[in-house]
Order: structure tokens, then sequence, then C-alpha cells
């Protein structure tokens, strides 16, 4: 494809509904920066927007969880997120909001021209009714049975276990989430896009045109939508909360939130243009555009189906591309703000980046992990320890120690100053490492081009690999001790440093659309501006000036210590337990479930017999440690008074090991051993569970003997 003319990147704008946690960063926020930095390091003409998506029934649920309006809601939540995205360098061009006017007024206007020109079908229907509220209960007002994988909180609109996307109509035994109410059906009429109208459309476009050039998962669901025959979708609502149906019969309706949101990409584009004294609408309706939506998985049939229907039937460009990524999952379970399992970026930032100041590469780091475990082609795990052996062994070690180095050397045996090359000198390994530097360059581009971000981001720190390993050929600071004896060494050394800083002022360019806080402050240590990162000088090897003074050298990044990152976990835990506290305590049909549940849970009868099989012994745990890469698993030492036994528990995320050396406990003595991570398992120990989750050992109430019998 030729150079495209401009460029609009758009990020999922995320619900203001609560905090964003480090698996929406991953998936959408940071892939679309980098993207966004590379282009504007090209020069290129690029309108990077987000900003909050602030309808739908998720705000107002929020909203009674929290015993507040929808409105307070967002407007807490909006600039927070706002400023969570700056902290971590993600740099829009503008973070807008659909409860904006301007973003009332596009939608509702983009809604009514749809409606006169016959492009929606109306329809009237019975739907799921809550008469306690006197309520319609649309998409997160309604739960119940997934059909698909039996979860039994998948909500109206979608499972979130399974992911797969759901009408009320669908579910299994509804309830209300208002009341806990069995609803009852009443007839409503609502608008419709007639999907099906426009499978010819979607065939030719997304399973010829782009077959091959979007990523085989984005195809592959979107193959599955079109081919398990397309419906028409209903794009109102029965509901306050949201856009007003511009039309006549739309009193007391809105426009379904994800009619509306993806607008707001339209809209945010509109205000962009008003601050800048711009023009929005080439960015939308010129074909010398090219507009790439950056979502997760989740986002994938509203981005490539039903918007860009929407886009087609309004007059307006369609994305080039659609880069979703699969989802990245914590410490072996699914990311979950509502459930305590994440991390927020709001935690992250306080835990990490301003208890320094920013000063010491933190937000960097984050970013690099995440992209260096980007969940590209297949989800992908986030884990404290991997975080720690990223940054250490990459960032710090490679990166930051080649960086380092160079500016100590050239501070000891060059005055501080760029030296100057003596070209009598120069050998194969100088011309080498320039080599290096356009080959990097090269492949760095062709795989941001392709959306690699992974990949492109592994071939930045080769490049300082790379570099380390050239120094270390070289080795200037044995030369330097021959300075006195060898009249050749001082050339020897300047050539190897001169090199050594140019290959430094590449690495900033290569790495600032990865890393730009980083490259940011190589230029401060080189005391150039920030102009000298544009794409095209790199490859180029003379960056800094001969003669020039350079600052004294600083660290880029800092080493991760094991208490950190047990802190961390802790905290994880910490989270779950919490979260699982006040989830039970909120008198939310959650909290009532789990109570019914507790009640209807009884096992079937069992005779005598079938419990005398069972040999009880009281156990004394005397070690305790954590089995390594299963964060849930405690390995324990146990003594059973005649013998000594191994034995797993998943009670990681509730107890430290420390504390429970010398406890008793009761254990199922005659269980069948069982191999978990390689490790045998030699029975099981009791533990009870109260309604909130938190986990108590079953023991003797004074200490006796281990091997004592139990029954
Ligand atoms: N709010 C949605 C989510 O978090 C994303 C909306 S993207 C848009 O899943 F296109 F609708 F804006
Ligand atoms: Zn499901």
């Amino acid at each position: 494809m030729n150079t495209p003319k401009r460029y609009l990147i758009t990020a999922a704008l995320p619900y203001a509904n609560g905090l964003k946690h480090i698996g929406h960063l991953a998936g959408a926020y940071l892939p679309a920066d980098i993207y966004v930095r590379y282009l504007k390091a090209q020069n290129r003409d690029v309108v990077f927007v987000c900003g909050s998506d602030e309808h739908g029934t998720a705000i107002p649920i929020q909203a009674t969880k929290e015993g507040t309006t929808a409105q307070a809601i967002i407007d807490k939540y909006h600039p927070i997120i706002e400023q969570n995205f700056k902290d971590l360098g993600i740099e829009f061009d503008i973070y807008h909001r659909t409860s904006d006017a301007l973003h009332h007024e596009t939608a509702s206007a983009f809604f009514k021209d749809l409606e006169a020109k016959g492009d929606l079908e109306t329809k009237t229907s019975l739907q799921y009714f809550d008469e306690a509220a006197n309520q319609f209960l649309a998409d997160r007002y309604i739960k119940g049975t997934c059909p698909n994988c039996g979860h039994n909180e998948a909500y109206g609109d979608q499972c979130e276990k399974c992911g797969k996307s759901l009408s009320p109509e669908e579910l299994i035994n509804p309830v209300s989430t208002l009341s806990g109410n069995s609803p009852i059906k009443k007839e409503t009429t609502h608008w419709y896009l007639p999907l099906n109208k426009h499978e010819d459309f979607l065939r030719d476009w997304i399973l010829k045109t782009h077959a091959n050039d979007w990523r085989a998962a984005v195809v592959g669901q979107c193959k599955s939508w079109i081919e398990g025959g397309l419906q028409a979708r209903a794009v109102t609502r029965d509901l306050d909360w949201g856009v007003k149906v511009p039309v006549a019969g739309g009193d007391g309706k809105v426009l379904y939130v994800w009619f509306d949101a993806p607008i707001g990409y339209i809209s945010a584009t509109k205000q962009w243009a008003l601050n800048n004294g711009r023009d929005w609408s080439p960015y939308w309706n010129d074909s010398e555009t090219k507009l790439v939506h950056f979502i997760g998985k989740d986002n994938i049939v509203f981005h490539c189906i039903i918007f860009p229907i929407m886009l087609k039937l309004h007059g307006h460009i369609l994305p080039e591309n659609v880069p979703a990524n699969e989802f990245m999952n914590l410490e072996g379970d699914k990311m979950s703000t509502s459930k305590g399992w994440s991390i927020e970026m709001d935690d992250y930032i306080n835990h990490w980046i301003k208890k320094e100041n920013g000063g010491t590469g933190l937000a960097d780091s984050l970013r690099f992990y995440l992209t260096a475990i980007a969940p590209e082609s297949k989800d992908s795990e986030f884990t404290w320890k991997g975080f720690q052996e990223s940054v250490n062994g990459e960032l710090v070690s490679i990166f930051a120690n080649f960086v380092n180095r160079t500016w100590v050397l050239m501070h000891k045996l060059c005055n501080g100053k760029v030296p100057k090359i003596h070209t009598e000198f120069l050998d194969a390994e100088d011309e080498a490492i320039l080599q290096s530097v356009k080959d990097s360059k090269e492949k760095i581009t062709e795989l941001l081009e392709l959306y690699k971000f992974r990949e492109a981001q592994f071939e930045v720190i080769n490049l300082a690999r790379i570099g380390n390993q050239y120094m270390q050929k070289k080795e200037p600071w044995i030369l330097a001790k021959s300075i006195d004896t060898d009249p050749t060494a001082q050339a020897k050394i300047d050539n190897c440093m001169h090199a050594c800083l140019q290959l430094c002022a590449n690495l900033a360019i290569l790495v600032n659309p990865f890393l730009p806080f980083t490259a940011k402050k190589m230029c401060y240590l080189m005391k150039v501006v920030d102009k000298m990162l544009a794409w095209e000088n790199a490859g180029n090897f003379n960056l800094l000036k001969v003669g020039y003074t350079l600052r004294a050298p600083e660290l880029l990044f800092r080493k991760i210590e094991d208490e950190e990152i047990e802190a961390e976990l802790t905290q994880l835990r910490s989270n779950l337990t919490q979260k699982k506290n006040t989830m039970d305590t909120n008198n939310t049909p959650d909290a009532n479930t789990t109570a019914d549940d507790n009640a209807k849970a009884l096992k079937p009868e069992i005779v005598f017999d079938d419990f005398g099989k069972v040999d009880l012994r009281v156990g004394t745990i005397l070690e305790a440690k954590k089995v390594e890469k299963a964060d849930k698993l405690l390995q324990l030492e146990v003594d059973l008074g005649f013998e000594k036994r191994t034995i797993l528990s998943g009670i990681a995320m509730h107890f430290n090991p420390e504390e429970l050396i010398g406890k008793q406990v009761v254990v199922v003595a005659n269980l069948a051993p069982r191999k978990m991570r390689g490790i045998e398992s030699k029975g099981m120990i009791l533990l009870a569970e109260d309604a909130n989750g938190k986990l108590y050992f079953v023991q003797p109430q004074d200490a006796i003997a281990a091997g004592s019998t139990i029954s």
C-alpha cells in the first residue's frame, strides 16, 4: 500500500464505570500508542482518538452499587482513567466523552439519517420487564445461565465467562438484577439494524479483501459470525440513560450503547478538530485516510461487523485494519476488576511510579513487559515474577546496561565529550555495527507496519545486545591501560566510544514508540531536542556532533526486588478476599445467590460405611513454601506422627507460608496421591470456608500428638 495521506487511529472507548486494568492497557491502548508514536516519528498526519464510553447499563448499575447517580459515576471515573493513561505515557490527541453534547448531537444525527433513509427496521416484540422496578430489563439489568457454557451469572448482552454475545431471550432462568425477581414479558417497539442485508458486503470486504492482511483470529471470528447467519440487531433500548432516540415513537428510549459508542470516535475527532482549528471530515470521509481500530477480542463483532455497516450506510470510510488482541490473564486466572483479580492501572501508578516520582523508568518498565507478553496471537499471562525477570533481565541488564556503560566510559576515557573518529583505525566491527543499526531499523519498521509490536520491541533490545557485544569485543577499559605506551590506544578508544554513543542515539529513536519516557531521558542525557527522535534519523551515525559535551550518566531503569514482588502478590490475595467480602455484604442478587447456594449445596446422603472409608488424621505443618509458577499452591511438609508427608494445598492466595509453620491440621491420610506441577501430593488438608470465601483450618481445639485419629 502507498503511504496513506493521513491516519485516524482509535482505541476502544473504556466504560467510565470503574478503574481499568493492565489487561485493558495491553489489549488496546498500549499497542495503539506504540503505533501512533511510530507514525508521528515518521511525521505522518495522525489523529489518535479515545474517550470515555459513558452510556449503557454498566454505568447506572455501578451507580446503584456506589449509592450515587450515573452522572456522578462518570464524573468520578472519566478524569481518573484519563490521568492514568497520561501517567503511563498513552498520549491521545483527544480523550473525549460520550456524555458530551457534541457526541449526543453526532450520534443523534447519525441515527436520524439511517432512519430517514430506511436503513433501520422497527419491530414490536415481547421483552423482559421487572414489575417491581417498573422497567424493561436491557443488557446488564438481566442475568441468567449462559446457554453456551452454563455460567450462571451471564448478562443479557454477554457471558463474561465464555465471551459469547447473548440476547436476554437466550438466558436460562433469567432474573432481574434490579430486584432479583423473575421478570415478566411485555410488549415494546424497537429499531433494528438488519445486519443480514449486508452479508454480501461483509463477505466481500472481510473474507475476501482482508482475508490475509487482518489477524487470523479476527477474520476467524468474523467468518463464524457471517457463516452463522446474521440477524437484525436492536439499536435502541427502553432506558433513560443514554442518547435519546431522536425520532417519533422514541420517547423513553435511548440508543443502544454499542450504537452510540463507536460514533464516539467521530465525535472525538470533531472535538479535536474544533480544539485545533482543523477540519474533521477528511479523517472519516476521504478514502486516502487509513483508519485503524485497536481493541480487545471481545469487541471484534462491533468493530468488524456492526460499526462498519453503520459507517458504510452513513457514507464513511471503513477501517483498514482491526488488530484485536486476545486476553491477558493474571497469575493463572482471568483478569477481572469486579472479582478483585486484577491490577488496575491506578494501582500500578500508585505503587510503583508515584513513589519514585517517575524517576526510574517504572512506567516504561510496565509498558515493556506488557509488550513483551502482548497477547497478539494467543492469550498470554502476566505474572509478577515474569515482570521482574523481564525488567531485570532485559531492560536493566541489556538496554540500560549498555547505555550506562557507554556514558560512564565516555566520561572516564573521553572527557565527557563525543570523541572524534580516527578513520585509519576503523575496522570491520565498526562497519558491522552501523550495518546492524540499519538492519534493525528495517526489521522494526516492517514489524510495526504489521502490528507485530512484540517482535518489534524484541528487535530493539536485540540491538542493545549487539551494542554490548561490540563494546565487550573492543574492551576500551583494557585499551585505557596502555594509553601511555601505545600511541594508537586513545584513537581506538575514541572510535569505540563514538560508535557506542551513536548507537545510543539510534536506540533512543527506535525505542521511543515503546518506551517514550526512556527516549526522552536519553535525549536529556545527550542534550539533544526531541526532534532528534524522528524515525528518518535512525540508521545515521552522525547524530551526535564530535566535541559535544554530554551529561553525567543516570540510570534508565532499576532492578525489581523480590520483596516488591512478594508485596504485590500479597496485595493481590487480599484484594480478592476483600472484594469477595464487599460483594457478599452488598445486598445485591449476588449475595442472595451465595447464601442460597450454600443451603442448596448439600450432597446426597451417604451411609456410615462410606464415611468410614475416609482416614482422617491430625497433622502438624513443619514447612510451607510456594510452588514455583503455581501461584495458588503451597507445598507443605506435614508430620503425621508415623511419617512425614508432602501435601500440596491450593491456599497460597489465602495464607502466607510463614504463618502456617507449627499449625495443626486435619489430613485426609488415605487419599490417592496426585501429581501437580511435578510434585506428588499425598493427602489433603481440610478447610472451612465462610460465605465471604475466607478459609479456616479445621483443627483440634488443643494441641495433640501428630497422627491422632479422627472419627
Ligand atoms: N466500552 C466498550 C468496552 O469496554 C468499548 C467501546 S468501543 C466503542 O468493551 F467503539 F464502542 F467505542
Ligand atoms: Zn458462557
